[in-house]
């Protein structure tokens, strides 16, 4: 029996997108991601959406930029085991299962309240994992966060559906607030922005994108605390020979260039 799909908005639906393809990466026999809770989840609540036909090709970003940021994630937590971690937009990803964060980690998935109430419902309970329902535009959601341990915030998929001055303002808080950590996030350079306006898979979630595009420096331009400290290019990382053979050829003959790199997903990390 399939449960009641939450009632969301445009924006909100957008968490399907990630869902659903990290379920079809891990339905694959050798999958980069193998998230095997989001084909539960699908199956769970039984969403289909012509317009989202995964195939081998088109599910390799997002499951490959979920395993960049999982990576960070885990690797700071290793670093600082009295760690928080957030994840902003956090959709019905189940990350913290992914990286098993230990008991003594706090981690908190943000994402609209509509959202975190799907979430309540359809996602089992973790000790020390907490979600919380805010416009990650509204000031005061950090409030409730401790404020003296090392911070790990991770972003995927969602900068582009916040305008610029929201982004500016979202890093700012974050860092005024939390004492010290790592920010990262997929980068939604002007390329890939437009990109996607051709990609038949996401084209149509174009004009829910508040973001014009920026550069992976903007951030360190626009908030002086932040420093970035990894970039990292998915065309240039292991996964690549898992990729179909076309793609793969297609990215290994690209990759000793930083510029065609930069025309596919780069995961940004910063130190603040
Ligand atoms: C493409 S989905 C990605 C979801 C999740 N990170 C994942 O990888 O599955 C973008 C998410 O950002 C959330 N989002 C967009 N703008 C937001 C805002 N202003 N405040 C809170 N959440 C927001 C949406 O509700 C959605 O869940």
């Amino acid at each position: 029996m399939t449960l009641p799909l939450p009632a969301l908005a445009p924006v909100e639906e957008t968490l399907w997108v990630t869902l659903t393809a990290r379920a079809f990466d891990s339905r694959l026999p050798d999958p980069i991601l193998g998230d095997t809770m989001a084909d539960e989840l699908v199956r769970k609540t039984g969403y289909t959406n012509d317009k989202l036909r995964w195939t081998r090709l088109s599910c390799v970003d997002v499951a490959q930029r979920a395993k960049k940021l999982d990576e960070v994630a885990r690797r700071f937590i290793a670093r600082h085991p009295n760690a928080i971690g957030i994840d902003l937009g956090a959709g019905l990803d189940t990350r913290a299962f992914r990286i098993d964060t230990p008991p003594t980690v706090d981690w908190y998935d943000v994402d609209f309240p509509d959202v975190v109430a799907a979430r309540r419902r359809l996602i089992p309970d973790r000790p020390h994992v907490h979600a919380i329902g805010a416009d990650l535009t509204d000031p005061t959601w950090l409030e409730s966060l401790p404020t003296d341990r090392p911070a790990v915030i991770v972003a995927d998929g969602l900068m582009a559906f916040l305008a610029e001055a929201d982004m500016i303002s979202l890093l700012q808080r974050l860092t005024d607030h939390l004492h010290s950590g790592e920010i990262a996030f997929n980068v939604y350079n002007k390329f890939t922005v437009r990109a996607a306006k051709l990609t038949p898979s996401v084209g149509w979630l174009v004009p829910l994108f508040k973001s014009p595009g920026f550069d992976r420096l903007d951030p360190v331009r626009w908030n002086p605390k932040l420093t970035l400290i990894e970039e990292i290019m998915l065309a240039r990382e292991p996964e690549v020979a898992k990729y179909p053979l076309a793609l793969r050829l297609w990215t290994r003959l690209g990759a000793p260039s930083a510029s065609l790199s930069r025309l596919g997903t780069v995961v940004a990390r910063y130190r603040f």
